[in-house]
C-alpha cells in the first residue's frame, strides 16, 4: 500500500510539476510580443524597413482596442512565420508625443489600422476582420498580387464569391492590362480582383470572350456585368456602380448588411420605398420601382425598397406612420427629405420626375403643435420654430432633447425652475424641442449630442450654453447674452435664498 501510494504520490508532483512548468513556459512565450511597439522617435525608421506593414493607431482607454489586442497579437504570432513574414505594429496616438503622427495619417476614431506600403509610401485602411482567423486570412491576401490570376477552373471557384472583378485579357501585357493592375491597386481594400487569359475558366464561361473585357461578377441582379473601356476613371466608376445592388433590399439578412451601409454612405440622393409586402398593390410597387431605378441609372439616386415592418425603425425615424404606407421618400443630404404618403404604382415615375425638377417641397418632420402650451417650459416643434423662436421677438432658451436621454431627464426639473423664474419675465422664453420627433430644418442649431441648449436673443445673436446644469448657472448666463435693451424690468422674480448668491450681483450692479 505505501509503495503504491508513494507511486501516486510522485505521479501527482511529476503531474503537478509539469503543469505549472507549462505554464511557466507559456507565461514566458506570452511574454514574447510579436506586435512591435512604436512611437514618434522610431516609427518613419522601422515603417521604411518594410514594404508591407500594418500599424494600428490606438487609444489605451478604448475598449475596441483592448478588445482587438489579443485578436492582434494573435494574428502577429501566426504571420510571423508567413513567407514573406508579415509584420504588425501598434503605436499609442493618445500619448502626446505621438499624437502629430495620428494627424498625418488623418487617424479619426480608434482603433484605426493601415496598411502601410513601399516603406510607408502608400497608405491604405484596413477594412478586414478584427479576430485572428480573418485579420490573417485578409492581410495575406492584401500581402498578395492586387490581382490574382486564375489560371484553372479551380482557381475561379476558389476566388470568385460575392463581389469579384475579373480582367479578361489575350496578353498580361500592354496599356489594358497595366490600366487595370493599376485600379486593382487602388481599390485593392475595398474589392477583390482577378484576371485571366482564359474566360472558359469563369463561371457561365462563353468561348466567345475574348478580351480585353471587365466582367464584375455578383451575387444579386443580372450576375454579371461587361466593361470594356480601360481608362482608370471610367472603370472605377463602373466597379462603384455596378457593384451594389439596383435597388437595395432594407433587411437583416446579414450578406445585406454591407449593401446597406454602402447605400446610406453614398454621397448619392437616396430614394426609399416602404411597402407592406403582404398587400394587393405590393407587386406591382415593387416591379415599377425597378423600372424607375432602372431608368435612373447613373443619375445620381440610389434606391431602397423595405417591408413597412422590418422598416418600421426606418418610419420612426423618418416620423412616418403605418397609415401613410406605402411611402416613396427621397433623402437628400441629411437635411433635405421629400415624401409622398400612399403613393401608387403609377405614381411612382411622375413624382420623381417632378422631384429632380425641383417641383417637391421638402418635407419637414413635426409633431402636432400642442393647443395649450401653459406649462412653464414651452413645447416648440417644428412646426411652430419660426412662430415661438424667430419671429416671437423674445430672449428663447431652447433646449433639444430626446424623451430617451438620461442627462435631458435630470435637466428637466431645473430647467422648469428656470422658466418658473422667468415667469413673469415677457421677454424671456425658455422652450423645449424634441429632436426625435421632429426636425431641426435650420442651418442655425446645430445639435450633436442631448441636450443641447441654445439661447437665441431677441436681436437674433445664438450663443449655445456649455455652462454647468444648475439653475443659478443657466440664470447667470440668461442674463450674460440676453439683448439688454429689453433689461429695466426684466430681472428674474426669483427670491428663493439659494439661488441669489454671487451670481446675480454683477447683474444687479449693471442697472
Ligand atoms: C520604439 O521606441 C520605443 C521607445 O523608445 C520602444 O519602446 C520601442 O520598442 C521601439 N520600437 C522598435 C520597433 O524599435
Ligand atoms: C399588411 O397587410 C396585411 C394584409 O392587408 C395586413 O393583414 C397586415 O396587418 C399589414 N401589416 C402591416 C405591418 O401593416
Amino acid at each position: 500500500m505505501a509503495s503504491s501510494h508513494l507511486i501516486r504520490f510522485s505521479v501527482l508532483v511529476f503531474v503537478l510539476f509539469s503543469a505549472s512548468f507549462a505554464e511557466i513556459y507559456a507565461d514566458k512565450a506570452e511574454a514574447k510580443e510579436f506586435v512591435l511597439t512604436l512611437d514618434h522617435s522610431n516609427f518613419s525608421d522601422v515603417v521604411a524597413k518594410h514594404d508591407f506593414i500594418v500599424v494600428e493607431f490606438y487609444a489605451p482607454w478604448c475598449g475596441h482596442c483592448m478588445k482587438l489586442a489579443p485578436e492582434y497579437e494573435k494574428a502577429a504570432s501566426i504571420l510571423s512565420s508567413h513567407d514573406p513574414p508579415i509584420v504588425l505594429a501598434k503605436i499609442d496616438v493618445n500619448e502626446e508625443s505621438n499624437r502629430g503622427l495620428a494627424g498625418q495619417f488623418e487617424i479619426r476614431g480608434f482603433p484605426t489600422i493601415k496598411i502601410l506600403r513601399n516603406g510607408g509610401k502608400s497608405s491604405q485602411d484596413y477594412k478586414g476582420p478584427r479576430e485572428a482567423d480573418g485579420i490573417v486570412d485578409y492581410l495575406k491576401q492584401q500581402n498578395g498580387p492586387a490581382s490574382a490570376e486564375i489560371k484553372s477552373a479551380e482557381d475561379a471557384s476558389n476566388l470568385i464569391k460575392d463581389v469579384f472583378i475579373v480582367g479578361i485579357f489575350p496578353k498580361l501585357s500592354g496599356e489594358e492590362f497595366d490600366n487595370y493592375i493599376a485600379l486593382a491597386e487602388k481599390l485593392r481594400s475595398d474589392y477583390a480582383f482577378g484576371h485571366t487569359l482564359d474566360a472558359k475558366l469563369l463561371p457561365r464561361g462563353e468561348t466567345s470572350v475574348s478580351g480585353p473585357i471587365v466582367r464584375l461578377f455578383k451575387p444579386f441582379d443580372e450576375l454579371f456585368v461587361d466593361f470594356k473601356d480601360f481608362d482608370v476613371a471610367k472603370l472605377e466608376k463602373f466597379i462603384e456602380e455596378s457593384s451594389i445592388p439596383l435597388v437595395t433590399v432594407f433587411d437583416n439578412d446579414p450578406n445585406n448588411h454591407i449593401y446597406l451601409s454602402k447605400f446610406f454612405s453614398s454621397s448619392n440622393d437616396k430614394a426609399m420605398l416602404f411597402l407592406n409586402y403582404t398587400t394587393e398593390a405590393a407587386e406591382s410597387l415593387k416591379l415599377k420601382y425597378r423600372e424607375v431605378a432602372e431608368q435612373y441609372k447613373g443619375e445620381g439616386i440610389s434606391f431602397l425598397i423595405g417591408d413597412s415592418q422590418s422598416g418600421e425603425a426606418a418610419l420612426k425615424y423618418f416620423g412616418l406612420k403605418e397609415d401613410q404606407v406605402p411611402v416613396l421618400l427621397v433623402q437628400k443630404s441629411e437635411k433635405f427629405k421629400y415624401v409622398k404618403f400612399n403613393v401608387e404604382p403609377e405614381q411612382i415615375a411622375p413624382w420623381l420626375k417632378d422631384y429632380k425638377n425641383g417641383n417637391v417641397p421638402q418635407y419637414i418632420k413635426s409633431e402636432p403643435i400642442p393647443e395649450s402650451n401653459d406649462e412653464p417650459v414651452k413645447v416648440v416643434v417644428a412646426d411652430s420654430l419660426q412662430d415661438v423662436v424667430y419671429k416671437s421677438g423674445k430672449n428663447v432658451l431652447l433646449e433639444f432633447y430626446s424623451p430617451w436621454c438620461g442627462h435631458c431627464k435630470k435637466l428637466a426639473p431645473i430647467l422648469e425652475e428656470v422658466a418658473v423664474s422667468y415667469e413673469s419675465d415677457p421677454n424671456v422664453v425658455i422652450a423645449k424641442f424634441d429632436a426625435s420627433a421632429n426636425d431641426i430644418t435650420n442651418g442655425e442649431f446645430e445639435v450633436r449630442g442631448y441636450p443641447t441648449v441654445y439661447l437665441r436673443t431677441a436681436s437674433g445673436k445664438l450663443v449655445d450654453y456649455n455652462g454647468d446644469r444648475t439653475k443659478e448657472d443657466i440664470i447667470n448666463f440668461i442674463e450674460i447674452n440676453r439683448d439688454k435693451t429689453e433689461q429695466v424690468d426684466s430681472e428674474p422674480k426669483d427670491t428663493e435664498a439659494d439661488s441669489k448668491p454671487k451670481d446675480s450681483k454683477p447683474a444687479k450692479d449693471e442697472l
